[in-house]
């Protein structure tokens, strides 16, 4: 073997002392011992697949004072993610094939793990959708008219039918604009604003999207589910709807503390906390599929004045540090944290990584499963709503058989990151 990886690994759902045997940075052989021109030995440590994060904001190009393609992922691989999905809501979006390969042009200088690119659906793109398919890897709705990426529902049947033929996931944003519309604009603090864009315009959204679903096979992803109203607006059997959920919709609330009231302020917002509790249940038992960051940083001075703050919390880098310590005191089991985070954002999004099997990109963490507090992390905005909270970072990572994390610290290189379509 060129490399080998020893340690106390999940492995088919359980844990067991073995050896991971790596060629070409795929997982080769596993076995109770192997040989390697290169041997790390991480003794009782755990081995786990790295997480997949299938939503973030990087913000490169064009708003790279809040994020860059170079500390975003820096900042995913810091937190035991290796593969990552960049949203479309850039400048300029990413909603053409000029805007896609501008983009692909950045991130192949930056990238620190391996990502995929969202393209954005507009009404004047849909017939582009073929092509588009051949450099991306899903594709984005947005349904609020806040943003320039924004989408009617109305054409919701043609965009449906136009993804399912590259066989591409079509993540959505479930919030529904006529809905938000019937309400004020601005709200002075977190609890107003989860009044303003209540968990009824999320429904109502959810329902145009299954009516809109009828007699077509195509995937469809729900982003960030956030309220117990729309996690009952799906039907239990919908075997093409996947749904995420975010750290800060499981583990925070509209009357949470927060250092600056506006890092609170997110798209959906937060809601109460018998939401957070459904969800996490939710998670727990499957009715949720995965976990996603929905990171979304922006700048201290942005998020100074709660009315005029920009919705979005980062989280990119403090996932999988927070499921641990959720592992570590029992709220969850390993193997349900490692299917949310890895293995079922893996399969659904058609990614090889996500579990520790033969074929897979050589993609882990190890964790000595002792807690901290979050202080230091490397995102760009500098702030984030779980400071001070207990979490467990990893503190080796590998990206397909390559250190990028050693001792806690970065070891991977600018622009080893792979692209996947
Ligand atoms: C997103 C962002 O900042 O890009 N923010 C968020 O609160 N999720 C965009 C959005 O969904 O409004
Ligand atoms: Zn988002």
């Amino acid at each position: 073997m060129e490399q080998v990886i020893e340690g106390n690994a999940l492995v088919e759902n359980k844990l067991c002392k073995c050896s991971i045997g790596i060629e070409d940075g795929k997982i080769a052989q596993i076995k109770k011992i192997l040989h390697g021109k290169k041997h790390f030995n991480y003794q009782e440590n755990l081995i786990l697949p790295a997480a997949i994060d299938v939503h973030v904001h990087f913000r490169d190009p064009g708003m790279t004072r809040k994020e860059d393609f170079y500390t975003g992922t820096k900042a995913a691989a810091h937190g035991g993610v290796s593969c990552i999905l960049d949203m479309p809501n850039t400048n300029p979006p990413t909603i053409n094939q000029d805007f896609l390969d501008k983009k692909i042009r950045i991130t192949e200088k930056k990238a620190c793990v391996d990502y995929g690119i969202y393209a954005g659906i507009t009404k004047d793109n849909i017939k582009h959708i073929p092509r588009l398919s051949k450099k991306c890897k899903a594709f984005k709705i947005y349904l609020p008219k806040t943003q320039q990426v924004s989408f009617s529902s109305t054409l919701l049947p043609q965009a449906i039918t136009a993804v399912e033929k590259t066989k591409k996931i079509l993540a959505i944003h479930a919030e529904d604009d006529t809905c938000l519309q019937e309400h004020t604009k601005k709200a002075p603090d977190l609890y107003s604003y989860a009044f303003i864009r209540p968990p009824k315009c999320e429904k109502v959204a959810l329902t145009k999207i299954i009516k809109s679903l009828k007699n077509h096979q195509g995937r469809i992803h729900i982003c960030h589910l956030s309220s117990r109203q729309a996690l009952q607006a799906i039907p239990k059997s919908s075997p093409n709807i996947s749904i995420g959920v975010t750290p800060h919709h499981l583990f925070l609330n509209y009357c949470s503390h927060f250092k600056v009231p506006g890092y609170g302020k997110v798209n959906p917002p937060l809601r109460e906390q018998k939401d957070c509790d459904a969800l996490f249940q939710a998670m727990k038992t499957g009715a949720i599929d995965l976990v996603e960051s929905d990171h979304a940083p922006h700048t201290k001075s942005e998020k100074n004045s709660f009315p005029d703050a920009p919705p979005g919390i980062p989280g990119v880098e403090t996932t999988l540090p927070l499921f641990l310590w959720l592992v570590k005191k029992d709220h969850l089991p390993l193997q349900r944290m490692v299917e949310v985070l890895s293995k079922k954002p893996g399969e659904l999004f058609n990614i090889n990584k996500g579990d520790i099997k033969v074929g897979h990109d050589a993609d882990l963490v190890i964790t000595d499963f002792k807690e901290e507090k979050i202080k230091h992390l490397h995102q760009k905005c500098g702030w984030s709503p779980y400071q001070g909270k207990k979490a467990i970072f990893p503190h080796t990572v590998f990206v397909r058989g390559t250190k990028v994390i050693d001792e806690k610290e970065f070891v991977g290189e600018k622009g080893m990151g792979k692209r996947i379509t």
